[in-house]
């Protein structure tokens, strides 16, 4: 019997699409540093690091587009599977703190 699951899945599904901060429309960039917290922090930071780089490296250095980002996060081994808006928040958060000069750029090489 698949229907129940099939419920569940796309009442879950309109949740996220809809709720969470900011409801519908563009997801805010708060949106997306909540999903690198929790999704990405573990093996990224934002910053060029001293001492031990975390697994998955700095992120702040680079310019990437928010659909090479997406596209990287779809690779990523994230702890749980994102939603489509949860990896356009991130996609966005990231490539805004990249391209905010927040991010101090590592030195050429
Ligand atoms: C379990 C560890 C892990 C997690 C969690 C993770 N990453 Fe990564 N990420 C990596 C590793 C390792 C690489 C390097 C892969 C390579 O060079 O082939 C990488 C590469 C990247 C790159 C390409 C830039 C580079 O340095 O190669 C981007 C962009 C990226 N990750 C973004 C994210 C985002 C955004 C998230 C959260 C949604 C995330 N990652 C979660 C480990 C992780």
């Amino acid at each position: 019997m698949r229907t129940p699951a099939l419920a569940i899945l796309t009442a879950a599904v309109l949740v996220t699409g809809c709720g969470g901060s900011g409801g519908s429309g563009r997801p805010s960039l708060a949106e997306g540093a909540r999903v690198f917290a929790t999704s990405c922090s573990s093996c990224h930071t934002l910053q060029p690091t001293r001492g031990t780089a975390p697994p998955g490296g700095p992120l702040g250095g680079y310019r990437f587009t928010n659909a090479q980002i997406e596209s990287f996060v779809r690779t990523m081994p994230v702890p749980r599977p994102l939603s489509d808006r949860e990896r356009r928040a991130v996609a966005a958060f990231v490539a805004h703190a990249e391209r905010s000069g927040a991010v101090d750029r590592p030195a050429p090489r």
